[in-house]
């Protein structure tokens, strides 16, 4: 029987145009891009088009968009120039952030960075007043907020637009990760007023290894990575030229299909939540899944016993993908630092299903019959 994979918040299955797309990139532009003679200008005005692409389905201006080799690079990119370059002396962030943001503070904080967490709800939303109280306190020094738009392990997620705004009126600079929500919910920085925007194409069915940053032009930060002046400047080495297209790729079809994709992604999730519900009493869902969250996430938790322990181990050998919480923690044993901040003390087992237009009722319905046995 094929395997079932509800994973798709850890990594997404390439895209086959996308892979076709690279392919062609791989065999026809040998060149490096930085080269003068016509091999490199090839390969420059091919990343060119893949730059212009990204920046128009954001409405930003190609300038400001850089490419990284991930994520998390970029969340580091965003981070650590606010505070070297840019006179940051205190971020307001949140528990529940991605570690990629959560160990750049707390790095950022040895070197005397001052970090305030804001007041969360067990559902993971923010606590907007507080945030506010955070923001207009008196005298703190030049501030950045950063706080990610869907969280990646219960996927609730952050009002965008009106945080921006908050944080325009009082001249504090605002990142916001935007891994999770990077094609699946549209970003328009003409009328956002954001500074720092995250994407990585693994999320979207591009490839893994690329991503990207978006910096709003007023801001001027310095080299992330020194070298060669790729990036026009901002990070050196020659650029991943079948990535960059891979993601802009990836991303133009994900731009294209979002509506479709999210009735199909709705139609398995909710059946999962009814089905769930029906066959294992006393099953919970965290976060706020029905309310403002990434649609395709559902955190479930499960009575604690024995057997549930053993749940992802046990849904793993019966041919179903699922994760324990982030992929970068499901490796370990270090638990969800997710849900202990929300719901510290809880021994429940939780899993994190996360899906894909590729999914279906049909796989629902396996994995529930899979689950009565091993709950
Ligand atoms: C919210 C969030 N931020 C950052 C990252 C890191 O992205 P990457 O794997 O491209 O480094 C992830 C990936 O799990 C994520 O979910």
């Amino acid at each position: 029987m094929d395997r079932i994979y509800f994973d798709n918040a850890a990594t997404t299955p390439v895209d086959p145009r996308v892979a076709q797309e690279m392919a062609k990139v791989l065999m026809e532009y040998p060149g490096n891009p930085s080269s003068i003679h016509r091999e490199g200008r090839t390969a420059r005005t091919r990343i060119e088009q893949a730059r212009k692409e990204i920046a128009q389905l954001l409405h930003a201006s190609i300038g400001e968009i850089f490419f990284t080799s991930c994520g998390t690079e970029s969340n580091n990119m965003a981070l650590k120039c606010s505070v070297r370059d840019l006179g940051v002396r205190r971020i307001i962030s949140a528990r529940t952030e991605h570690h990629a943001v959560l160990h750049c503070l707390d790095r950022l904080e040895t070197e005397g960075v001052i970090i305030d967490y804001v007041r969360q709800e067990s559902s993971g939303h923010i606590d907007l007043e507080h945030l506010k109280v955070l923001m207009d306190q008196k005298d703190a020094p030049k501030t950045l907020v950063s706080l990610m738009h869907a969280n990646n392990e219960i996927g609730t997620m952050l009002p965008l637009h009106q945080v921006a705004e908050w944080c325009a009126a009082r001249d504090i600079l605002f990142h916001s990760d935007t891994v999770q929500t990077m094609g699946y919910f549209p970003i328009d920085v003409s009328n956002t007023p954001i500074h720092f925007l995250t994407g990585s194409a693994h999320k979207f069915y591009g490839p893994k290894g690329i991503g990207f940053i978006y910096i709003n032009s007023n801001n001027q930060i310095k080299p992330f990575i020194d070298g060669g002046s790729q990036e026009r400047n901002m990070r050196a080495g020659t650029e991943n030229i079948t990535g960059i297209v891979g993601m802009a790729e990836a991303l133009k079809l994900k731009w294209g299909a979002r509506d479709k994709h999210k009735q199909q992604i709705r139609t398995v999730r909710d059946h999962l939540a009814k089905r769930l519900q029906a066959a294992i009493p006393g099953v919970t869902f965290n976060g706020d899944p029905f309310g403002d969250s990434h649609y395709k996430i559902l955190s479930v938790s499960f009575p604690a016993s024995a057997k549930s322990e053993l749940l992802l181990f046990n849904l793993d050998i019966s041919g179903i993908s699922v994760s324990g919480g982030s992929a970068c923690t499901s490796g370990s044993d270090a638990g969800s630092h997710v849900l202990d901040a929300l719901m510290p003390g809880d021994i429940r087992t939780t899993i994190r299903f996360s899906f894909s237009h590729h999914n279906t009722v049909e796989e629902i319905d396996r994995l529930i019959e899979v689950l009565v046995k091993h709950v």
